[in-house]
């Protein structure tokens, strides 16, 4: 059979709606009028038959992640699905395959996914590095919590959300791989984002500075399964995370159970014992280098190290990335050098999880995704990516 993969076009997207929803679940639903799988920032790639219907598709999302304090470009890859007759038979690779030679072409340098499954992803060189946790605790271990007395708590108005946004940001901005709220993915008002949720709570210090948020649902009842929802929970200091922290604690009568995304080392931990806390839904997510120069190009790297290491990347799904690089790092940059004695041999899936810190080469070793090289090199290259633990609050 020979098959056609090209970009979707508005005559298309009934055809991406009915391969999406029947996939994903909610078949049951008409297509919203006026509803497409493409809009600013989101292309679909698709793969249609002789007879023009659409047999595989994948969404190639515009967005940018932090990395070493610097935006990196990201396709974020979203909406895969082969009808179900064709599974199995080479269309996931032939729709993503197409997906990362495009999403190189428009200058993404890394590709992002949450996967429902890891093992296609596998097969085409995206790693799992992370993944987007929601934990329940019981609302009254947070009604221990004391709100600090020089800290006070009011509703979110329009005119606080640009500080929100940079209290996220200057989260976002020391960790690694969250997610850059702005940008065609992230295009609410601040009075749609506001509606988005039944509370939007600032903290707001005593000099009249905004030093936190939280944003948050409460879901129906007030009997044991009374729950609230908290979407974002960010205290730039300890008394603005307290004091959130304890207004989630004031809502024990009526709502039994907190519902928290929380990053594995967020700070609310040092406010909460660990064995409260059970995860709820676990999301886990992927990441793959599209473009290997471009992605050391474009990240941040630490100011302090200066060093190179001689590195053979293997990789025919992206072949622009196969073959023998240097990484040169020095004063808080990197790049990639064509040539060198190919030390140290990186799988995709082996670079994908170096550049996000998630495992060192020790590790990347013993799971097979990186060999040759010593101790010198070893460190050198643990060192480079060492940081935070690669955290997502964003899911698409
Ligand atoms: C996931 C999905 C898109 C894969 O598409 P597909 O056309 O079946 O994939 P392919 O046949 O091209 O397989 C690609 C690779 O993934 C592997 N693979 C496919 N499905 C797999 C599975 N469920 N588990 C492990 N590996 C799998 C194949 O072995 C193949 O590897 P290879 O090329 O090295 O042999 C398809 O199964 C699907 O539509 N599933 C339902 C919707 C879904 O879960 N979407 C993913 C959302 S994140």
């Amino acid at each position: 059979m020979t098959y056609q993969v090209r970009l979707l076009g508005p005559e298309d997207q009934q055809l991406a709606w009915n391969l999406g929803s029947l996939a994903f679940g909610y078949h049951e639903r008409p297509m919203p009028e006026g509803w497409a799988s493409d809009s600013p920032g989101r292309r679909t790639v698709g793969v249609f038959d002789p007879a023009e219907r659409l047999v595989a598709k994948a969404v190639d999302r515009e967005q940018g992640q932090w990395f070493g304090g610097r935006v990196v470009p990201v396709s974020g890859v979203a909406g895969v699905a082969t009808a179900a007759e064709l599974r199995g038979r080479g269309l996931g690779r032939l729709v993503l395959t197409r997906l990362l030679h495009d999403a190189r072409e428009r200058g993404a340098v890394i590709s992002t996914l949450f996967d429902t499954t890891p093992g296609p992803y596998r097969a085409l060189g995206w790693e799992e590095v992370g993944a987007l946790v929601y934990w329940t605790a019981p609302t009254r271990v947070l009604a221990e919590i004391r709100p600090d007395t020089t800290t006070t708590l009011r509703p979110a108005t329009e005119a606080d959300i640009p500080a929100v946004d940079e209290i996220y940001r200057e989260v976002a901005r020391t960790g690694t791989a969250m997610m850059e709220r702005s940008g065609p993915a992230f295009g609410a008002t601040p009075a749609q984002l506001l509606a988005d949720y039944h509370g939007f709570t600032v903290a707001v210090d005593d000099t009249g500075t905004i030093v936190g948020y939280a944003s948050w649902n409460r879901g129906p009842g007030y009997d044991a399964s009374g729950t609230l929802t908290v979407h974002d929970l960010i205290g730039l200091t300890p008394e603005a995370t307290r004091t959130l922290l304890a207004m989630l604690g004031g809502w024990a009568s009526v709502a039994p159970t907190v519902l928290i995304r929380l990053g594995a080392a967020d700070p609310a931990w040092s406010l909460l014992a660990r064995g409260d806390a059970k995860p709820e839904t676990t999301q886990p997510w992927m990441l793959r280098v599209v473009d290997a120069s471009g992605a050391v190009a474009a990240r941040g790297w630490p100011r302090h190290l200066t060093g190179e290491v001689d590195l053979e990347l293997i990789d025919d799904v992206c072949p622009w990335n196969q073959g023998r690089h240097r990484l040169v790092l020095s004063g808080g940059n990197a790049r990639l050098e064509p040539g060198g004695a190919g030390t140290v041999r990186l799988t995709p899936r082996g670079l994908a999880a170096w550049y996000a810190g998630a495992a060192t080469p020790q590790q990347l070793r013993r799971s097979g995704f990186l060999t040759g090289g010593d101790a010198d090199t070893d460190e050198l290259l643990r060192t480079a990516t060492a940081g935070p633990v690669p955290t997502l609050h964003d899911y698409f």
